[in-house]
């Protein structure tokens, strides 16, 4: 099918579901509740909504561990009401993609339930077993020294075969073996059964994981915490799996992907999305600028580096120019709120703004996240209880086990876990932030700063963080140039400026970011005089031009985008 590339204009939103609106009164998000809300989402300006998983789940990893990827978890509703979702979003123009979890599924789903019942099962080669070995004393011991990313060691037990499983992350997520031919056939007709509904792409699921070097050695370089990691990620096989995805079902329809890629570099991303005869995606979500405040993971703070964030984008920018296309994104489920971390919650409303301005008008498809786009904050977690999340579970279990003090494993809770993200949209100051009935507990605390900070108070302020999405989504589709246009950034050295232009012939955007608590005086970059472009975006009520000694002053987490024509 020849490609039209839809994609390069779209601006997604992503819904988590659990969190996003309970339509039926029982305190979970749902499908119903996304129904109430498709002329909300539309009136963003976006042109595309990601669900993270609706499938069936035991809700290990909160979907992310699926027991069956061809119905709707009962919660959320059923195929009949998803089906209404989908017309109902493209009746709005917005595409819907869907989550693509086939790294591994739920340890209940039949599959694996199968599997584990006896080696010579048909399902059983379905998932990576192994045999271990035994220590002095006669028990078992696991096939190597590879550590679960979330969970304890990555093998688990099965006396009934007296084997091992792989599993990266939960126990409940078993890894799926993609080297059996019959599991990537399954993967294809999970993929035709969605398209044949009418949704329009993926989002693939750490699908750079999905090969395991042969053998899967013992990991003696690596961290304890990340053992067998550079065994499985960018395996030698993934090329050859998705190509077989890409030939035999999505180049069948009219489709996009965006690949999950933790840790990805350009140089490994380029074979994937490169454009041209052998892309298997067309986009990736890459790390880089996700580690602006810590050293890998969320879970290894370090002061926010701005210079570290700008390095980031700017070399996504500017190494796939031209070559492939970058996905945009500053917030999602598996992080703290972006507000807490590279912006101040004391300039809340300017940061969130700024934090809008410095991506969305970069090149490639920007995701916009729930709650996003009213700068819904960070919470406060007094106990681990109230923590659902099983990776914050398991990094408390694991520190409190090696001796460290509660309060600092709880600082450092309320620091990274990427259950921040997953509080409830706040849609009003009603009880329960309007996410559910008054009187109905939801399922996982609301923030309490939703008096404040809550949609209905942003629909009545002009000058509201949501209503700065809506602008900024409209210039961004207005303008050829955050097309089309190159990449430059100025004030590389800075540390609180982050300026970039884009240019094409006939227009040009200068966006100015002023990441401070205080006033920054910048120089103009050569052509850009401010008085001579169009200010067509910015944080504050007037826009001071430059002083006579040639400095334009910025104030505290201003920013400004001006246009040239
Ligand atoms: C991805 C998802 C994350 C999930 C993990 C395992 O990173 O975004 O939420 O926990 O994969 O499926
Ligand atoms: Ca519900």
């Amino acid at each position: 099918m020849e490609r039209n590339r839809w994609y390069k204009d779209a601006v997604f939103y992503q819904i988590w579901p659990r969190s996003f609106k309970d339509g039926n009164g029982d305190g979970i998000g749902d499908l119903w509740g996304v129904l109430e809300k498709l002329d909300y989402i539309a009136s963003l300006g976006v042109t595309g909504i990601w669900f993270s998983p609706l499938y069936v789940s035991p809700q290990a990893d909160y979907g992310y561990d699926i027991a069956d990827y061809k119905a709707i978890n009962p919660e959320y509703g059923d195929l009949d009401v998803f089906q209404q979702v989908l017309d109902g979003a493209h009746a709005r123009g917005l595409r819907v993609i869907m989550d693509l979890v086939v790294n591994h599924t739920s340890s209940e789903h039949p599959w694996f339930k199968e599997s584990r019942t006896s080696r010579d099962n048909p399902y059983h080669d379905y998932y990576i077993w192994r045999d271990g070995g035994r220590d002095r004393e006669g028990n078992p011991t696991p096939p190597n020294n590879w550590d679960s990313l979330f969970e304890g060691r990555a093998w688990e037990y099965e006396p009934a075969i007296d084997q091992w499983y792989l599993h990266v992350f939960a126990k409940g997520q078993p890894d799926l073996n993609m080297d059996n031919p019959a599991v990537r056939a399954e993967v294809e007709d999970i993929m035709r059964f969605w398209l044949d509904m009418g949704v329009d792409g993926f989002r693939e699921d750490v699908i750079t994981f999905i090969s395991k070097v042969e053998g899967m050695p013992s990991d003696h370089l690596m961290v304890p915490g990340a053992r067998g990691l550079r065994f499985y990620e960018n395996g030698p096989h993934v090329h050859e799996y998705l190509e077989q995805f890409r030939d035999n079902v999505l180049s069948h329809y009219d489709c996009m992907t965006v690949g999950e890629a933790p840790m990805i570099t350009p140089d490994k991303a380029l074979p994937f999305i490169e454009e041209g005869p052998n892309q298997t995606l067309d986009m990736m979500f890459t790390f880089e600028h996700m580690c602006a405040d810590c050293l890998f993971t969320d879970y290894v703070p370090l002061p926010f580096n701005l210079r570290k964030l700008k390095g980031a984008f700017s070399k996504w920018q500017k190494e796939l120019d031209g070559k492939a296309w970058n996905a945009l994104y500053i917030e999602n489920h598996d992080h703290p709120r972006v507000v807490s971390r590279y912006g101040s919650e004391a300039y809340r409303v300017e940061s969130a703004k700024l934090l809008a301005a410095s991506y969305l008008f970069q090149k490639g498809t920007p995701f916009v996240y729930q709650g996003q786009e009213i700068g819904m904050t960070n919470t406060h977690f007094g106990s681990i209880d109230e923590v659902p999340d099983v990776s914050a579970q398991n990094q408390y279990r694991n520190r409190m086990a090696s001796g460290a003090k509660e309060s600092d494993v709880m600082a450092l809770i309320n620091r990274a876990a990427r259950d921040h993200s997953r509080t409830p949209v706040q849609w009003s100051a009603e009880e329960n932030a309007g996410f559910c009935p008054a009187g109905v507990e939801p399922w996982f605390a609301v923030n309490p700063n939703y008096h404040g900070i809550n949609v209905a108070a942003a629909e009545e302020g002009e000058d509201s963080i949501l209503n700065f999405y809506r602008k900024a989504i409209a210039l961004r589709r207005e303008l050829p140039v955050v097309r089309e246009g190159s990449y430059k950034e100025f004030k590389r050295v800075s540390n609180e400026l982050y300026v970039y232009a884009r240019e094409m012939e006939g227009q040009r955007l200068l966006v100015i970011c002023n990441f401070a608590d205080h006033e920054t005086l910048m120089r103009p970059p050569a052509g850009y005089d401010p008085s001579l472009g169009e200010l067509r975006l910015g944080n504050y009520d007037d826009a001071p031009g430059t002083r006579p000694d040639g400095f334009l002053p910025l104030r505290p987490w201003e920013c400004r985008v001006y246009v040239y024509e």
